[in-house]
């Protein structure tokens, strides 16, 4: 098991994409609550068509009024290259891009096919290392497809072989709908962790169908130590039915502290955050920890 664990908030983008919209200022207030309360990580904003998504349309204005504190790295997601020109230009260094490993999925999602969302993300990468930015490449429904079903971890495999070859600095592998299970995070990491062992591996849960923290266990015993997760388990993909929230923080760390893994977070100030993101999406979130409160 690793000792320590470095988890990036992703409820101010991947929570509130999907919670009707929230004024500019509450969503400032979470990623300002999130930086003080020990978050290193956040996914703060995409930058994506606001038709598409009009939870994002206010990204600039809200990365400009964010505190951005000292030590804590902010990050943003784009679908394609006009998105990774807009997150430059509002001064992101660390920028995500997203392709689904199914093509329905991706269809829906950017509306072109996963081969073409690979051919502009080359230029992509080209793009964000000539600005000094890294690279990230998100494959979403790597574990499965809400359209398709089960998604051959080949191609998942295929399409990490393709953006390491292309430059891409770090990869991470989206459970969009909540699909994973254990078997299946052998399957797709396993063999991502022999081939290209030293490339940053990222995992994104979503508890959709309560297996995102068994599926942490199994990804923690290879040793993978980078996890996303939303503040009280916010979260969903508007593009994908039935996609309910991401694994919650609190609930990660609260597991990994009592398993002697550093996450760097203190849980009861956490907690805290999760309780301004309830009262700013008004509605119940799902984390146990927060309802049930941390053990004493
Ligand atoms: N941000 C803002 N505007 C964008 C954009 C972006 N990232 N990408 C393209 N556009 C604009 C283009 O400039 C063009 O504008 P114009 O009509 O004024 O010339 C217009 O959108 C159409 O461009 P096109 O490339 O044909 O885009 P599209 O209509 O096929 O939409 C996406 C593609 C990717 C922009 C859109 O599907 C999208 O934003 N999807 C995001 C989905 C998402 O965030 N899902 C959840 C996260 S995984
Ligand atoms: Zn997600």
């Amino acid at each position: 098991m690793p000792s320590q664990v470095s988890i990036r908030e992703v409820g101010p983008r991947d929570g509130l994409q999907n919670e009707d919209v929230v004024p500019t200022d509450a969503k400032v207030r979470l990623l300002d609550s999130l930086s003080r309360n020990g978050v290193g990580r956040i996914e703060a904003v995409s930058f994506v068509h606001p038709k598409a998504i009009p939870q994002m349309a206010d990204a600039s204005e809200v990365w400009a009024a964010a505190a951005r504190a000292e030590g804590v790295r902010y990050s943003a997601l784009v679908p394609n290259s006009k998105g990774a020109e807009r997150a430059l230009a509002a001064g992101f260094t660390e920028i995500e891009v997203v392709v689904s490993a199914s093509n329905t999925h991706n269809l829906k999602n950017v509306n072109r096919s996963t081969d073409e969302s690979l051919d502009d993300i080359a230029g992509l990468i080209d793009l964000l290392h000539t600005a000094g930015a890294t690279a990230e490449v998100i494959v979403s429904t790597s574990f499965g497809c809400p359209y398709e079903g089960d998604v051959d971890p080949k191609r998942v495999h295929a399409i990490v072989d393709r953006v390491l070859a292309d430059g891409a600095d770090r990869i991470s592998f989206g459970d969009t709908t909540g699909m994973a299970t254990p078997r299946r995070v052998l399957e797709v990491v396993d063999p991502v962790l022999q081939r290209h062992a030293g490339t940053p591996l990222l995992l994104h849960f979503h508890n959709t169908r309560g297996t995102a923290l068994a599926n942490i266990l199994t990804a923690l015993q290879l040793g993978v130590t980078e996890y996303d997760a939303a503040i009280g388990g916010l979260g969903g993909c508007p593009y994908a039915p039935g996609a309910t929230g991401n694994v919650a923080t609190e609930e990660v760390v609260h597991m990994l502290e009592d398993m002697g893994i550093d996450t760097g977070i203190d849980l009861a100030a956490l907690i805290e955050s999760a309780k301004l993101a309830q009262e700013i999406v008004g509605r119940e979130l799902p984390s146990g920890v927060l309802k049930a409160g941390p053990r004493i």
